[in-house]
């Protein structure tokens, strides 16, 4: 097989099974190195499916463009595959393991014919960590191994690890495009019709056909980080969680970690790496970046939790990140990134909406189509130059505000978790639950604008508990019981907040700013962490007065305030009614605390 001389037995008997089902052409051990990384990024290049931007604007940066069907996950097509159908729930796509592997065989057969397979192996985690966990993902598409390189700790050093006998997470990914004797490749092969992306949770296996994007075919993230990886903290007592992680630090330089589950492309990797206003920043207020979407959290020895990024890069939505909206998402990605599905300026550059107030003359629209600000959709309507999902992957290392601490194998402590949403009503942009369970029934009943992240239906309010409907791996109610459950595990239990920085007035215009204005709000929660600010009792949780907000810098009128605050109870009545559509759904394994919290709630309503 080629296999390097420390890779364990059962590895190389694994990818001998695979690679005699999918009959590739070669087969490639990945070493994570630099050349390696050249070969792929310039095989990516030759395909056809990218080009290389100037080095003087974008170094060592290429600009990807995928199949217009291949543009963000797919959760239609994802499944989870338990033994029993009532451990993947209502809220997961289901097929008995069985029957999904005969028609994933019937796939997979052949499926990488004139192609190479990389076996690419990678560490979810800083290597060696306690809470790390490795992986290995097969996969036939060489934009997939690049990026794994961003997203992961990968490399040959992986192998010695996982040792002769280690456990590791068995990934397989193909684009599901095989070439027969002599045929021309296209540019971004994939299969829409015939894609899966499956998960086996009792066997902690994943496979993904069909698709080359994202969370699709980075079978690290989502797929392990998430689905496979909340399955396992299930059973062994810690959380795999859809959050971002950061650090504030106050001007006596008491320094608190928090983290924040909000729904795909709603404002994780922004709060993730804020920069606060000028006042605050020059009273020594500072936020330090630990990760921006997947949070590993464990109850340490000392009974404070504490959490991990298992990933090493960003996957950043690229629209509305601007030097004014996110300076250090746009300065970690400005150089050694991918770019996918973005726009190409003239000079070679990336260009994306919102990156600049006015558009350029003339660019290369995502599609490979020239585009001019004046250019229009079938629908006469005015058309993007970026796709609204297009992704910037961007190591962390290279974000100006990366936390020390970012790669501590312990991980760091966490005094408070943050929910939030996307919604135009009804949520105030900030209270605090009353206690752990109240908080856990506030991130189970998380209701969000749906996003261009995954295909579908985009601005319909969804129930997205935790920011986690298409990412928990099993029973979405035994989840809420797992979270309950913490409790006991946990003596010092963190703070829980839930946040709205997307209220809208009746014209439509945001009640409030954001951005880095949402550091006043943070710094609130940091003082409610340590006992500095007080706070007002009402039916849905502790909220800050106005005078509770620092407004050093800012004029925001106690009437502004009011709107962006604002408990109607009319709203509220409408809101308990809505969360019934997932609760009854759940109600066979909802756990009877959460029902007493909506009883509570209403009655304090
Ligand atoms: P995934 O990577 O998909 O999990 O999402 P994410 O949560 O990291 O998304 P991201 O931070 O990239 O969200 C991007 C979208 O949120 C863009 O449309 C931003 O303009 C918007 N956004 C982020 N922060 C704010 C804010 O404070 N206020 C407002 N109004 N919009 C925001
Ligand atoms: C999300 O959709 O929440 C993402 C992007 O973070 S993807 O990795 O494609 O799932
Ligand atoms: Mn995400």
């Amino acid at each position: 097989m080629g296999a390097p001389s420390n890779v364990g037995p059962h590895i190389v008997e694994w990818v001998r099974e695979i690679a005699a089902m999918t009959q590739p052409k070669n087969i490639h051990w990945c070493d994570g190195s630099e050349a390696e990384d050249q070969a792929m990024r310039a095989l990516i290049v030759d395909s056809g499916a990218a080009v290389r931007l100037n080095p003087d604007k974008r170094p060592n940066s290429i600009l990807v463009r995928s199949d217009v069907r291949d543009v963000a996950r797919v959760e239609q097509r994802t499944f989870i595959c338990s033994r029993r159908e009532s451990d993947a729930g209502p809220t997961n796509n289901w097929m008995e393991p069985s029957v999904m592997k005969v028609k994933l065989k019937g796939l997979y057969s052949g499926c990488m014919r004139g192609r190479t397979l990389y076996v690419v192996p990678f560490c979810m985690g800083p290597l060696g960590s306690p809470i790390a966990q490795y992986g290995i993902e097969i996969s036939d598409s060489p934009y997939v191994v690049a990026n794994m390189r961003i997203m992961t700790r990968m490399g040959a050093k992986v192998f010695d690890f996982i040792g002769q006998d280690g456990f590791y997470v068995k990934c397989l990914h193909s684009v599901g495009h095989p070439l027969a004797e002599g045929e021309k490749d296209v540019a971004w092969p994939c299969n829409p019709e015939n894609t899966y992306i499956t998960h086996f949770p009792e066997e902690r296996t994943i496979m993904s056909f069909g698709s080359g994007y994202g969370g699709n075919a980075l079978l690290g993230k989502k797929c392990f980080a998430l689905r496979i990886a909340s399955a396992m903290a299930a059973e062994e007592g810690w959380m795999a969680e859809h959050m971002l992680i950061l650090g504030v630090e106050d001007p006596k330089g008491r320094k608190n970690y928090v983290t924040a589950a909000f729904p795909s492309a709603c404002g994780k990797t922004n709060f993730a790496m804020l920069i606060p206003p000028a006042a605050l920043r020059e009273a020594g207020w500072k936020v330090t970046c630990v990760g921006d979407d997947i949070a590993w959290i464990k109850p340490g020895p000392d009974g404070h939790l504490r959490a991990i990024n298992p990933e090493a890069g960003f996957f950043g939505v690229a629209p509305g990140t601007s030097y004014d909206s996110n300076p250090m998402a746009m300065e970690s990605c400005r150089k050694d990134c991918i770019f996918t599905t973005v726009a190409l300026t003239d000079d070679g550059d990336v260009w994306w909406e919102g990156m600049s107030k006015d558009p350029p003359a003339h660019l290369v629209d995502w599609t490979g189509k020239d585009w001019t600000p004046e250019t229009k959709g079938a629908d006469g309507k005015p058309k993007v130059a970026a796709h609204a999902n297009a992704r910037f992957t961007a190591p962390a290392a290279n974000c100006p505000i990366i936390d020390p601490d970012w790669e501590n194998p312990a991980g760091v402590e966490i005094s408070a978790m943050i929910f939030g949403g996307r919604r135009a009503t009804t949520m105030p942009l900030v209270f605090q639950a009353f206690d752990w369970v109240h908080g856990v029934y506030i991130g189970a009943t998380v209701g969000s604008e749906m996003t261009a992240a995954a295909a579908g239906t985009i601005g319909q309010v969804r129930r997205d508990p935790m920011a986690m409907l298409p990412f928990v791996g099993y029973h979405m109610a035994d989840y809420f019981g797992h979270w309950l459950s913490m409790r006991r595990n946990i003596k010092y239990l963190p703070r829980v907040f839930h946040v709205n920085w997307f209220r809208k007035d009746a014209d439509g215009k945001f009640l409030w700013p954001g951005f880095g204005e949402n550091m006043r709000v943070l710094k609130w929660v940091f003082e409610r962490c340590n006992g500095a600010a007080t706070g007002r009792e009402t039916a849905i949780g502790w909220i800050p007065e106005y005078t509770s907000i620092d407004w050093s810098g800012m004029d925001f009128s106690r009437d502004q305030w009011n709107a962006a605050m604002n408990i109607d109870r009319e709203e509220w009545h409408k809101e308990l009614v809505l969360q019934d559509e997932l609760f009854f759904k759940l109600y066979s394994h909802l756990p009877k605390e959460l029902v007493f919290q909506r009883e509570l709630l209403l009655a304090r309503l």
